[in-house]
């Protein structure tokens, strides 16, 4: 049973901030995960925050039990300590079944909730945890005057997250968006792979046999591509945002950028960035391709009223491309506004 219209945008609890009409605008190409009991990496942050667009404090997997807590102090000081500007400042909670996560909601958002813009949930499994949650902050934004609504971003990595997918996403409108897992997400349904995202060397197509002193060809296939295309679809259809997750092979920069790239063209925002080398990859990848920026600007200008037909280079445009070419462009303009380099080469 779904809430009732007239209901879905009230506060719930009172005193929190009225609920989000409209996702704020931001630019989300990489979101960089920092362990934030390590002080080492804590004080990297200024020049952070002039590299990265969103920085999250991870309390979750791949944080050792016996520094949670640690972790979600280490999140606290880093919060206060910083002005993050433009830069958003997300937390990657520990799962509603783990014994830390009451903490880190009620901890963080009492010292730290006037900073926080996003709380990512893993391993979510359907719309009863994005309630959970949400009455939760609410309840907290509300006893500890919190100014605006934190949002909600879920880790795709279940199966039975994938299955209620499209309930997560209409959740509630403190839904930010959503990121694939695929390390949770393998486990979760039986797949036979031990990477952090990206293919694998015996998922592909093998070619007919054309003639027996021919070589078949093998060609490999995007593991991810279901899903991403799934989330994608729940995400924009409930006006928020998909992400690819994490790619764990620090040492393949390539074959990271060709799984963030098919992330980008199938629709996502962004990815996270696990490694510093990975935050150029990211960057280079969800800022729209120079020749696309142009091409996009000729067939907006080719139909000023967005409407009608005409031959670009021997390409047929009409409505649906004039908002294709929106969509890149609406999204070069952002990237330009932060990116004097590349306004430049969109001849911005
Ligand atoms: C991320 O959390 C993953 O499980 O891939
Ligand atoms: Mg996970």
């Amino acid at each position: 049973m779904a809430k009732l219209p007239s209901n879905f945008y009230k506060p719930l609890a009172i005193g929190a901030p009225d609920p989000l009409r409209e996702l704020p605008v931001r630019l989300e190409r990489m979101i960089h995960f920092l362990p934030p009991h390590v002080e080492k990496l804590r004080n990297r942050i200024p020049q952070l925050i002039d590299q990265v667009d969103v920085i999250l404090g991870n309390l979750e997997d791949a944080i050792p039990v016996e520094a949670k807590e640690e972790a979600r102090k280490g999140f606290i000081a880093m919060a206060n300590e910083h002005d993050y500007g433009n830069t958003g400042l997300w937390v990657r909670i520990n799962g509603l079944h783990s014994p830390w996560v009451l903490d880190d909601l009620t901890d963080i958002v009492a010292q730290a909730g006037n900073k926080l813009d996003v709380v990512m949930v893993p391993m979510v499994q359907g719309d009863w945890d994005i309630h959970y949650v949400d009455q939760l902050l609410a309840q907290l934004e509300a006893r500890h005057k919190v100014e605006k609504p934190i949002l909600i971003h879920a880790i795709l990595e279940t199966a039975e997250g994938v299955k209620n997918v499209e309930d997560i996403a209409a959740a509630s409108p403190r839904m930010h968006g959503m990121s694939l897992g695929p390390a949770d997400l393998a486990a979760s349904r039986g797949m036979k792979t031990t990477r952090v995202g990206g293919g694998h060397p015996h998922y592909g197509v093998l070619a007919d046999e054309i003639s027996p002193d021919q070589a078949r060809g093998f060609y490999q296939q995007d593991l991810w591509h279901y899903t991403i295309a799934k989330m994608v679809d729940a995400c924009a259809s409930n006006h928020i945002k998909a992400f690819y997750g994490p790619f764990g092979d620090f040492s393949d920069a390539q074959a990271c950028e060709a799984q963030f790239r098919n992330s980008f063209l199938q629709g996502c925002a962004g990815a996270w960035t696990l490694h510093p080398n990975q935050i150029d990859i990211a960057r280079r990848v969800f800022s729209p391709d120079v020749d696309e920026v142009k091409f996009a600007v000729r067939i907006l200008a080719a139909m000023p009223d967005g409407a009608g037909a005409v031959m670009i280079d021997g390409k047929m445009q009409d409505d649906a491309t004039w908002k294709q070419a929106k969509v890149i462009v609406d999204l070069a303009k952002m990237v330009a506004e932060t990116d004097a380099n590349l306004a430049k080469a969109y001849g911005f």
